[in-house]
Formats: C-alpha cells, sequence, structure tokens
C-alpha cells in the first residue's frame, strides 16, 4: 500500500473481510483481494434482523428503564386505612395495555390478607368487555408464600391464573411451585430456562423427587389440618397481643397489623414498643430468648430503616422505626408466650436504664 493510503476492513454480512483502500482524498476503492473470517469463536456479526430490532428499539425504546416515569409495571400503593390494597384503586388503574395484574395474597411483615376473590371477580367482568374490544386479556397472579398453612387457599376461589407456592413457609423444604390454570393452553406459560424437555417443556432439569415429596406431604398435611393449624396459632397469637398490652400498657404499645376493615393472618403480631431508642433492632438484640424480625427477611440489607411496607400502610415512622414481626408456628406454645414477653420487658427496661445512665 502506498504510504498515502491507509487502509481498512470491512466485514460483509456473509462472513467476508473486505479490505477498502481509503485514497488521502476521501475516496473509497475497494481492494481487489478479498479475505476471508474464520474467526466466528472470537466474534459474530449481527443477523440482520438483530439489527432490524436493535434498530427499532433505538428509535422506539429509548428511555431509561429504571427510571419510574417510565413505569414496564403500574405501582398501586396500599390503603393507608386499611392496609390493604384496594379493588377500585386497582381497577382504576388498568390501562389498555395491562396483560397481568400480580398481588401479594398475605403481606409478609402485616399478615393484612388482600381482597383477591374480589378483585378476579371484577377482572373477570373486564376482560368481556375488553375481549370485544380486541384488548389483551388481564391475568391474574397471587403470591400465596405467606397464606399457605395459615388459612385456605384455593386456586378456583380465588379465580387466579398463577399463584405462587413457596414450600418453606408452610413446613415444606425450600421448593417452590407455580399453579398455572390450564398452562399453555388457557393461561400462557413460557419457560425462563431452557434446556432438557422436563415437566412438558416448561422447566429443564432432572426434577428433584425428595424435595416434590416433600412439598407434596406438605401440602397434604395442611389440606387435612389447616383449621386446626389456625385455630392454635390464632389462640396463641391474640394470648400474646394480650400479654404484651398487659406488660407494655396501651398507651406505650402500637400494634401495627391491625386495620379496621382488614383480614390478617392467623399467626403475625407486628407491633412498636414507643419510646426513644427502642428501635426494633435495638429491642431484638437485648433480648435472651426471642428469636424474631423487624421485618421481611428479604428486606434485611435496608439496615436501621423503618419498613417501608409499614410506611406505606401509614404508620407513622417513629412508630415504623420501633417496629418488631413477631409470628408464631404450629408448636409455640402459651409458655413461650410467657417466657419472650418478659424477655422482651427486660430488654426494654434495659435500653430506657441505659439512656438514663
Ligand atoms: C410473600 C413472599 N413471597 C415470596 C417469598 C420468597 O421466598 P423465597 O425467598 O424463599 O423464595 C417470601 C419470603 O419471605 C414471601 O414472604
Amino acid at each position: 500500500m502506498d504510504g498515502d493510503q491507509v487502509e481498512k476492513m470491512v466485514l460483509t454480512k456473509d462472513g467476508r473481510k473486505t479490505a477498502v483502500d481509503k485514497e488521502c482524498d476521501g475516496e473509497e476503492k475497494k481492494s481487489v483481494e478479498s479475505k476471508v473470517y474464520m474467526d466466528y469463536n472470537a466474534t459474530t456479526p449481527m443477523a440482520p434482523e438483530v439489527i432490524q430490532t436493535v434498530t427499532e428499539a433505538m428509535h422506539e425504546a429509548w428511555g431509561n428503564p429504571s427510571s419510574s416515569y417510565t413505569a414496564e409495571a403500574t405501582f398501586v400503593p396500599v390503603s393507608k386505612i386499611t392496609g390493604q390494597v384496594e379493588v377500585d384503586d386497582i381497577i382504576a388503574a388498568i390501562r389498555p395495555t395491562t396483560c397481568l395484574v400480580s398481588i401479594m395474597l398475605a403481606n409478609n411483615e402485616t399478615g393484612v390478607i388482600m381482597p383477591i376473590s374480589e378483585l378476579s371477580q371484577q377482572i373477570q367482568i373486564l376482560n368481556q368487555n375488553r375481549m370485544a374490544l380486541g384488548l389483551p386479556r388481564i391475568l391474574m397472579h397471587t403470591d400465596a408464600a405467606q397464606m399457605i398453612g395459615k388459612g385456605r387457599v384455593d386456586g378456583q376461589d380465588l379465580g387466579v391464573d398463577y399463584l405462587t407456592i413457596v414450600g418453606h413457609k408452610f413446613y415444606a423444604p425450600r421448593i417452590g411451585a407455580l399453579y398455572v390454570r390450564g398452562p399453555g393452553v388457557t393461561t400462557p406459560l413460557h419457560p425462563m430456562l431452557f434446556g432438557g424437555g422436563q415437566e412438558w417443556n416448561f422447566r429443564p432439569g432432572t426434577e428433584n423427587t425428595p424435595m416434590i415429596a416433600g412439598l407434596g406431604k406438605a401440602a397434604e398435611l395442611v389440606n387435612k389440618n389447616c383449621e386446626d393449624y389456625e385455630a392454635h396459632m390464632k389462640e396463641v397469637r391474640d394470648y400474646l397481643e394480650k400479654r404484651l398490652e398487659a406488660s407494655f400498657g396501651k398507651q406505650r404499645l402500637h400494634f401495627n397489623s391491625q386495620f379496621p376493615g382488614a383480614k390478617r393472618l392467623c399467626n403475625t403480631c407486628n407491633f412498636s414498643v414507643w419510646g426513644p431508642g427502642l428501635q426494633g433492632r435495638m429491642v431484638l438484640s437485648h433480648c435472651k430468648t426471642l428469636l424474631a424480625s423487624v421485618g421481611a427477611a428479604c428486606h434485611s440489607e435496608k439496615g436501621d430503616q423503618p419498613s417501608s411496607i409499614l410506611l406505606s400502610c401509614g404508620i407513622p415512622y417513629e412508630v415504623a422505626q420501633n417496629a418488631l414481626r413477631l409470628s408464631v408456628g404450629r408448636d409455640t406454645t402459651k409458655e413461650d408466650v410467657d417466657v419472650i414477653v418478659e424477655d422482651l420487658k427486660q430488654s426494654v427496661a434495659q435500653l430506657e436504664q441505659n439512656r438514663v445512665t
């Protein structure tokens, strides 16, 4: 190549590498010599269809997906009075493009039970009108992780298309399942993982037989004994709330899971002992026997910040800061309650003493 020329290589779409001589005057002239690219392990050219999709996305999807104003989803707040999501609020938030409504069946911190059946009924009516207008059908999903084992859960009664099941919340192994009404037939279901054709091509990988058997057994136990489990947990939880009230006094105690007009889980007691320096974490760290949480474990990275769930339910900041979530199980006894209430009293007394001295 002459000194006054520069060479650049152009990859053509059939993978040929063509040398282009660029003369100093800027005019491009293709070299007669064509080269053959055989380095597809190093990289590949984009397929024409891919280029088209990328180009379209650059034209139409240029917003920042993480910006709050470009929300692929509409978030509907819960009511600050009832702590539950209101059916009318969901219906009002539905847009022509809405195709899925996803709501947890019972909240993991407050235990408030959401009105899923009522909402499904409304959505069913809406879907009939939408079909006539050629709009997408709205599918309903509920996360029943917290409800199973603490109250009756029936996919038919709830009227949902999808329902999430989390085994380790109801004495099963750490395995989950998704209930789908007519998977791939009446309700769309697409795999998230690809590979083997197990589970009707919905989820690849060899089935974990012992865990699946464990989940089935736990579900069978719940089916058989649900009312007994529920009655026991409710009795112990109610006793706990009475003992807390008697120990700390109505003025100092705030129950964060009792909302007028809302049903709640039988086993959950979220409360705050009012006072400076009594943040939930502090109180728990001074307890000698009680093992409990200040909120959901999956939000434990939030540190000392009060629970966003409690704040969104209208619990004042100073109260939410002191919140503790106690959840009783099938084997919790009233004697256990007596022990941990005493433990809490001593922890609070110790923290108050430390403030004075
Ligand atoms: C409502 C709800 N959904 C889902 C989960 C997730 O469970 P895991 O992290 O075990 O999958 C939890 C766990 O606390 C939960 O409370």
